[in-house]
């Protein structure tokens, strides 16, 4: 993959950003997602790639949304694989909360697991706990394991949980086990992120999320050096049937690191919308957008974290109202 497409896909969540971001608060997730995706989409079109979506919000039948199987990209450059949620957390924009992102992640092509949107189980840790998780052991071997690699006792661990009614178990187990919580309300892409930030106090991520999540959030653990392992989780005879069309016949197969993200590159560029640990959400100030991005690539594990100062008069396209 060419280096310089780092650049361009931040010019992609920033646009992303700018456009949701004027929902804030606004209880409208539907309209923060389609002004994430229609930003998302023209400035793709700009792009010097042969993008496929492989994993992604929807199929092709439920567009507004960048489906499954959409071409992105001029046409002209490197084949890539592309997994997106342009806006990762509609819920937390239309309630003005914290860590919405516009997010994307690429591979060269084959190299993303190419599955339906469908719920995923996961684990992720960053760099300090590889190699020591594992998705089918107990959540007390789990925290034991991670509190031995980073030389703490569980009580001091934290794990990061979506707070679902589905997670009732995991929650208990993972209390009983001595381990503090921090429940979110949305955002398991910022959440397995975290993991890898030693300032954010998050040791470890249990939980069942989107499958796109997932694999965006294995591209930033593998440019960021961490881990996550995930399963996927159909809720009916139809989602068995569209993971089979798309080549995954064991379900129960937990996908480690190469399953979800082949290869030795891939790159990963996320915007924040709303604030958040890791990125500030947009800020408008009449005549300008100002945007805080990161972007990351596997390959040389250069992390660069970029502020945008994006004028609205030189370009019209982004004011919204
Ligand atoms: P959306 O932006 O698509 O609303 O996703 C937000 C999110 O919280 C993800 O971070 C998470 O993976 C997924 O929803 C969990 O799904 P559900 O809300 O159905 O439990």
């Amino acid at each position: 993959m060419e280096r310089s497409l780092s650049m361009e896909l931040v010019r992609v969540t920033e646009a992303a950003a700018l456009a949701s971001a004027r929902w804030l608060g606004r209880g409208k997730k539907a309209e923060a997602d389609d002004a994430a995706t229609t930003a998302m989409r023209r400035v793709f079109d700009t792009i010097p790639m042969k993008g496929t979506v492989v994993i992604g919000e929807g199929e092709m039948d439920e567009a507004p949304m960048l489906y499954i199987g959409e071409k992105l990209g001029t046409g002209y450059g490197p084949r890539v694989d592309v997994a997106v949620d342009p806006l990762e957390g509609t819920n937390i924009v239309a309630n003005g909360t914290w860590n919405a992102l516009a997010v994307i992640a690429i591979a060269d092509d084959g190299c993303l697991l190419h599955a339906p949107d469908m719920y995923m189980e996961k684990i992720a840790v960053g760099p300090e706990s590889v190699g020591c998780i594992d998705l089918d052991a107990p959540v007390v071997d789990n925290l034991k394991a991670v509190a031995k690699a980073k030389n703490k006792d569980i009580e001091d661990l934290v794990a990061i949980i979506l707070d679902r009614e589905r997670h009732e178990k995991l929650i208990h187990e993972v209390r009983e086990a001595g381990a503090r919580i921090k429940l979110i309300p949305d955002g398991d892409v910022a959440a397995a992120i975290s993991t890898a930030f030693e300032d954010t106090g998050v040791d470890i991520l249990f939980g069942t999320g989107g499958a796109p999540e997932g694999v965006i959030s294995a591209v930033a653990l593998k440019c960021l050096g961490g881990e996550l392992q995930g399963r996927l989780v159909a809720q009916n005879k139809a989602e068995m049937e569209r993971c089979k069309k798309m080549g995954i016949e064991d379900l129960n197969q937990i996908l480690r690191m190469d399953d979800l993200v082949k290869g030795d590159d891939a790159i990963f560029a996320a915007t924040g919308v709303t604030d958040g640990e890791l990125l500030k959400g947009v800020r408008f100030n009449g005549t300008s957008g100002i945007t805080h991005s990161v972007v990351m690539r596997a390959k040389s594990g250069t992390v660069r974290f970029i502020h945008g100062t994006h004028s609205l008069k030189k370009k019209p396209n982004l004011v919204i109202k």
